[in-house]
């Protein structure tokens, strides 16, 4: 096989090998090992300058599915911008922007709407960590000429700067995560080591004292009875980080997180005794974190209580925890979907929107992703916020 793709999967496993070599115990936790293949400046999933997301990719995700979405969240944006007074600089920073379909959809719907004081007090800010996409989503986003379009990187992003909103969709579920397996009353974790040349899962100590730590964080006690043995379930270490560092950037406003996943008591229910860890390659889901080197992705649902412990934590508090389908409905997807009976529309596109539309609500799809919205230095008033109020049909 001489394809680009073996190319790349023979240089993530040589990187792989030294890396173990060269560790202290010969082997890597399968955090860092997730963490190259997807993150390797050169070759990682996300860097290495594949299509990933939508049809000729690997994975659909909301912003796929044509406009309304951004739009939906641009409601919620602009109420935010209300509820904070109208400031003049108004940040919205979108973290992990993917092919940039969402900021797409999102500044097509601000510069549609045409208010000139919110445009002129916009600044749009992405931060994404891959040079390759970074360079899909400019290209995407050069007709934007009117409105302040700019890229940072994290340590770009000083402490306290920045009034508005952080947000994120799928950020979280992407992060690099710990695997841990619990052996009779002891937590251990899942390392990497090369046995005859191939890589090969140890369980042994944790790699880090965080582990048992978050566990106290999201009051979930893996040394009961009910957990089996062998129970195995993903720990994300990064999206703690992750999430001190949003707060600490932010002055006054919205952290949103927008992502699957479930509230750490239905995470660790001691009935998912293999944890949520999941691969995606050219549309087939799959559970093996080690075919495809390179070329697939790799996720884990996302722990939504650890986000509010640790936001509680660094000055972000719980305004709401919803699935998407409720907020897109309090936000006006309901209305969208009566409109295409109004005859305004040929019927081709009626039934290509309304299937997306439904998808976006879908309950057991994209609807039933978990929406949180954090907030910081925020009266009574400003926390109300439109996509967290009961949705018309209920
Ligand atoms: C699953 S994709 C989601 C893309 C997009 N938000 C969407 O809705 O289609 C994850 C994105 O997060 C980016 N990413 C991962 N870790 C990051 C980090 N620490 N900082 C910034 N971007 C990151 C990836 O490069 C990729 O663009």
């Amino acid at each position: 096989m001489n394809s680009p793709e073996f190319l790349n999967s023979q240089a993530l496993q040589k990187i792989l090998e030294a890396e173990i070599a060269s560790s202290s115990h010969q082997r890597i936790s399968f955090a860092k090992y997730m963490d190259i293949a997807l993150y390797h400046p050169d070759y990682g999933y996300y860097n290495s300058g594949i299509t990933k997301i939508g049809k000729e990719g690997d994975f659909f995700t909301s912003s796929s599915l044509g406009k309304d979405f951004g739009e939906l969240l641009g409601i919620q944006f602009k109420q935010m911008w209300h509820n904070l007074g109208c400031p003049n600089p108004f940040y919205l920073v979108e973290m992990g922007a993917g092919n940039g379909e969402l900021a797409q959809d999102v500044l097509n719907y601000f510069q549609l709407e045409n208010d000139r004081l919110f445009t002129q007090a916009l600044r749009y800010t992405i931060v994404e960590q891959s040079p390759a996409l970074v360079a899909v989503q400019q290209h995407l986003l050069t007709s934007f000429t009117a409105l302040d379009v700019t890229w940072k990187t994290w340590s770009d992003i000083a402490q306290e700067s920045i009034v508005g909103c952080f947000f994120s969709n799928e950020l979280v579920d992407a992060f690099p995560v710990h695997i841990v397996n619990k052996n009779r009353d002891k937590l251990q974790e899942v390392h990497l080591s090369l046995e005859q040349g191939e890589l090969t899962e140890t369980i042994d100590s944790l790699s880090d004292d965080r582990i048992n730590q978050y566990f106290d964080l999201v009051e979930i006690d893996l040394s009961k009875s009910q957990y089996p043995p062998n129970y195995r379930t993903e720990v994300n270490l990064k999206a703690l980080d992750w999430l001190k560092t949003v707060s600490s950037s932010l002055k006054q406003g919205y952290v949103l997180t927008i992502d699957y996943g479930y509230p750490a008591a239905k995470y660790y229910r001691p009935s998912r005794t293999q944890g949520t860890l999941q691969c995606y390659f050219q549309h087939r889901r799959h559970n093996n974190p080690y075919a495809n080197l390179g070329y697939q992705d790799i996720t884990a649902h996302v722990d939504f209580t650890a986000l509010e412990r640790q936001g509680e934590r660094w000055g972000l508090e719980t305004l709401g925890y919803t699935q998407q389908g409720l907020f897109l409905m309090a936000l006006g997807i309901g209305d969208r979907l009566n409109e295409l009976s109004s005859g305004k529309f040929d019927i081709n596109e009626i039934f290509q929107r309304r299937d997306a539309l439904h998808q976006l609500i879908d309950p057991t799809g994209l609807g039933g992703f978990g929406v949180l919205i954090q907030g910081k230095n925020l009266n009574a008033s400003q926390q109300s916020l439109l996509g967290l109020t009961v949705p018309p049909m209920f």
